[in-house]
């Protein structure tokens, strides 16, 4: 096992990205970490049963640039919670995240996610036990409610119980989960977004870190929305348009907006160091950044470039030097 030194004490409040399957693996983070030096990145929820059984090279590897970067679990057996939050800590990771918002059928079938919020009183066993196993902070990331919950107390009382435990951080998806009829992409978009439910639970519990997540996804609305709130939490926006990372480091931090060209360089040696070490193929990363661009001439002719060439070019110097120029020669035309 590598020996790693923490930098918990590093994690601002302010800023993070959000836990997304699929999309927010190592590589995906290594280049949200070019575009925001502050940000807290997440993993991918791992659930305890692949952590304690599973190849955790592959599960939890991460490279040291990462930092500052949170581990999110799923689970809901307090005993193998408390084991993998100790392994994710003897790993490095800085902050050991419970998933207690993923509505997905597979996750209700392991009795974990989102239906955890009905049971406030296994929740805070997990908190305990992991908080009992770690020297890391231990958070929660969960929904404003499940189903046809009351709209404010059932939150509050699931908080309260957690809170009780020590735990003084959670992520709040402002909408509910409906457990039954709606897909998880489905469960993003039509539950209606309640930030007011959000900020009153900071409003009643200000000693309690409470960061917003749900639809932030312009600037123009930070100003709004950080009276009331101790950070935000981006999802989709950051994946999609990952420069609104950069914009808000800059407005968040005051890091200099950086230059795309250079992200470009430090990518592309990235991606030819996992190669070596890994034998990664080069599509691994560069699938996750056809949203550089976005918003600029070229945008298009990036993306396609980047998702169709990936897996026949020779190196990721090539494909981005092939993308590049076709990008100046749309910009010419
Ligand atoms: C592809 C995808 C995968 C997701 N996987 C997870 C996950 O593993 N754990 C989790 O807590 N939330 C997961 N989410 C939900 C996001 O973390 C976030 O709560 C949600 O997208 C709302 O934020 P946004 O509007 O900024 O995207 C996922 C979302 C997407 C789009």
């Amino acid at each position: 096992m590598r020996k790693v030194i923490q930098n918990s004490s590093l994690i601002s409040p302010l800023l993070s990205v959000a836990p997304m399957i699929d999309w927010t693996d190592r590589h995906c983070r290594y280049f949200h970490r070019q575009l925001s030096p502050n940000a807290l990145v997440y993993t991918e929820m791992i659930t305890t049963g692949a952590i304690i059984h599973g190849d955790l090279e592959k599960l939890l590897g991460f490279h040291g640039n990462e930092h500052p970067i949170a581990l999110q679990l799923g689970g809901s057996e307090p005993e193998d919670l408390a084991k993998s939050a100790k392994i994710g800590m003897d790993w490095g990771y800085d902050e050991i995240n419970l998933n207690c918002g993923c509505p997905s059928e597979r996750v209700q079938k392991g009795s974990f996610g989102a239906c955890l919020m009905r049971e406030p009183d296994l929740v805070a066993d997990c908190i305990k036990a992991m908080q009992d196993a770690v020297s890391v902070p231990v958070t929660v990331k969960c929904r404003i409610g499940i189903d046809d919950s009351e709209d404010y107390p059932f939150l509050e009382a699931f908080v309260e119980k957690i809170d009780a435990t020590g735990c003084s951080k959670f992520i709040i998806h402002a909408r509910k989960a409906w457990l039954k009829g709606l897909s998880p992409k489905e469960n993003r978009e039509i539950p209606p977004l309640r930030y007011d439910i959000a900020a009153l639970l900071k409003k009643n519990h200000p000693d309690l870190t409470i960061i917003l997540n749900g639809g932030v996804n312009s600037l123009e609305m930070i100003d709004g929305l950080m009276p009331d709130f101790d950070g935000v939490m981006i999802g989709r926006e950051a994946y999609q348009n990952p420069w609104y990372l950069a914009e808000l480091e800059h407005k968040f931090f005051g890091t200099p907006l950086p230059d795309r060209f250079e992200i470009i360089e430090i990518m592309s040696d990235y991606i030819e160091e996992r190669r070596q070490i890994a034998g990664m193929p080069i599509h691994s990363t560069t699938r996750h950044m056809l949203g550089l661009f976005n918003g600029l001439r070229g945008a298009k002719k990036w993306r396609q470039t980047l998702g169709g060439e990936a897996h026949a070019a020779a190196s990721a110097r090539t494909l981005f030097d092939q993308a590049l120029s076709q990008i100046t020669l749309d910009c010419a035309a």
